[in-house]
C-alpha cells in the first residue's frame, strides 16, 4: 500500500510497542509487570474530577477557541507567574490535545527541511519522531550516566550552529529522571543566546515531580532568551491526567500564533470539559500533586536501593519524573539460552522472556547502554519486579 512520504519518516513509538507487547504476553495469561509507560499510577484528584463534571452540566461542552478558553490560558499565565516568575499574556498561551501536540505544533511551525534539531540524548522518544516528521535533521548530542546524563556548555557550544533551528529538551528528563540546576541552564543560555534563530523547547512537564531542594527553573527566566524559548507544561504528569489529553506552552507571540494557525487545520481546540477541569486544577492548591510527588520520591529510593544490590547495574541518581535510568552494558556480550545480549533491547527481550517485566531499550532514546524503568506501579509489583529482574540477570554468563 502506498503511503505518503511523511508517514514513511515516522517511526512507531518504541514505549507505546513495549507497553503493547507487554499486554500481548498479558492476554496470553503470563503475569506480565509492565514497567514501561510514562504515566502516574494515581488517579485524577476527586476536586478536579468534579470540576469535569460541573463543566458538562454547566454546557461547557461546545467548541473552545483554538488556542483555548480563555478562563484556561488565564489560569495558565497565572500558573506561570506563580510558579515560575514567567511574564506571559493570554495570547502566548496555546493549549493543545496534550504536550506532545504543542511540541509537534512548535516543530511544524519552525522547522523546513534540512534544518538542524539538537537533542541532547538521552531524550524523549517523540522529539525524535516529530523532528523526522518534520524532515529535519536530527543532531543528537551524546551525554553519560558519570555526567548524569546533561549536556554540558561546552557539548552543546561544539554542536550548535546557525543551521539550528530547535533545540528540544526536558528538564526533569524523560527517560533519565535529571534535573538542570539554574546555574547549569544559565550557562546553556549563554550559548543558545549567540544563535539567536535557534529556538529552544524547554519541556516542563515534570516540573512538579521534582526532588530537588532548589526550586524549578525556566529556562525562559533568562532574559536575554525572551523571545527564543518555549515553555511546555501539561497536566498529564503532575495532575494525573493522561487521558483528559491537555499540554500548554508559553512562547514567544509570533509562535504562540503560528501553532494556533496550525492547529486549527488539526484538531481546533482540545476538549472544552478538559480545559474546563485544567483551568480549575491549576487555580488550585497543589497537595493532591504533591502527595504523589512524595511518594514517587518514596519509590525511587527504594528503586534505587534494591537496583542498587544488583552488581552489573550502574546507577544514577534522578532529581525527578518516575524513570530510573540504570546502565547495562556491564551485561553485553552474556548469553542465557538462546539470547544473546549486545545491546539495550536485548536485554529489554530477554528481560521480558525470562522474567515477563517490560521495560524500554534505549535506544529509542538514542542511548546505547542503558534501559528505562518507570517506577509508576505500586511497591509491590516493582519490588517483584526487581526481584525478578535480579534473578534473570544472575543466569547471563
Ligand atoms: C518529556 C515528555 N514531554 C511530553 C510528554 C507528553 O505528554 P502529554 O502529551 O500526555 O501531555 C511526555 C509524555 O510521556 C513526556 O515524557
Amino acid at each position: 500500500m502506498e503511503l505518503s512520504d511523511l508517514l514513511n519518516r515516522v517511526p512507531a513509538s518504541a514505549t507505546i510497542e513495549m507497553a503493547q507487547k507487554a499486554r500481548d504476553l498479558k492476554a496470553q495469561g503470563k503475569d506480565v509487570i509492565s514497567l514501561t509507560l510514562g504515566e502516574p499510577d494515581f488517579d485524577t484528584p476527586d476536586h478536579i474530577k468534579e470540576a469535569a463534571i460541573r463543566a458538562i452540566q454547566a454546557g461547557d461542552t461546545k467548541y473552545t477557541p483554538v488556542p483555548g478558553t480563555l478562563a484556561l490560558r488565564k489560569a495558565i499565565c497565572d500558573k506561570f507567574k506563580r510558579d515560575n516568575d514567567l511574564d506571559y499574556t493570554p495570547d502566548q498561551i496555546v493549549v493543545s490535545c496534550g504536550a506532545k501536540q504543542t511540541i509537534a505544533n512548535i516543530a511544524l511551525s519552525v522547522l523546513n527541511k534540512g534544518d538542524e534539531v539538537l537533542l541532547p540524548a538521552p531524550y524523549w522518544v517523540s522529539y525524535a519522531g516529530i523532528a523526522d516528521m518534520c524532515n529535519a535533521t536530527r543532531v543528537e548530542i551524546k551525554t553519560n550516566i558519570a555526567h548524569d546524563f546533561k549536556v554540558t556548555p561546552e557539548e552543546l557550544d561544539a554542536a550548535i550552529t546557525d543551521k539550528t533551528r530547535l533545540l528540544i529538551f526536558s528538564s526533569p528528563c524523560n527517560p533519565t529522571g535529571s534535573r538542570y540546576s539554574k546555574a547549569e541552564l544559565e550557562a546553556i543560555a549563554k550559548v543558545v543566546e549567540k544563535y539567536p534563530r535557534c529556538i529552544v523547547i524547554s519541556d516542563e512537564i515534570y516540573e512538579y515531580i521534582s526532588f530537588s531542594e532548589e526550586k524549578h527553573f525556566s529556562l525562559a527566566q533568562i532574559p536575554a532568551l525572551k523571545n527564543q524559548v518555549v515553555t511546555v507544561n501539561g497536566m498529564s504528569k503532575g495532575f494525573a491526567m493522561t487521558g483528559w489529553r491537555i499540554g500548554y506552552m508559553g512562547a514567544p507571540l509570533w509562535i504562540a500564533k503560528a501553532c494556533a494557525k496550525l492547529q486549527g487545520q488539526f484538531t481546533s481546540g482540545a476538549c472544552s470539559i478538559a480545559q474546563a477541569a485544567s483551568a480549575h486544577a491549576l487555580n488550585a492548591p497543589l497537595d493532591a500533586t504533591m502527595v504523589m510527588r512524595d511518594e514517587f520520591l518514596k519509590r525511587r529510593d527504594m528503586m534505587l536501593e534494591l537496583l542498587g544490590e544488583i552488581d552489573g547495574l550502574k546507577l544514577n541518581v534522578p532529581e525527578g519524573a518516575f524513570y530510573i535510568f540504570p546502565d547495562v552494558s556491564a551485561y553485553f556480550g552474556k548469553s542465557f539460552g538462546d539470547y544473546h545480549i549486545q545491546k539495550p533491547t536485548d536485554l529489554v527481550m530477554y528481560l521480558l522472556g525470562e522474567a515477563y517485566v517490560a521495560t524500554v531499550g534505549g535506544e529509542s532514546f538514542g542511548d546505547d547502554n542503558c534501559l528505562r524503568i518507570s517506577y509508576a506501579a505500586s511497591e509491590e509489583s516493582l519490588r517483584e519486579a526487581v526481584k525478578r529482574i535480579k534473578q534473570a540477570l544472575s543466569k547471563l554468563t
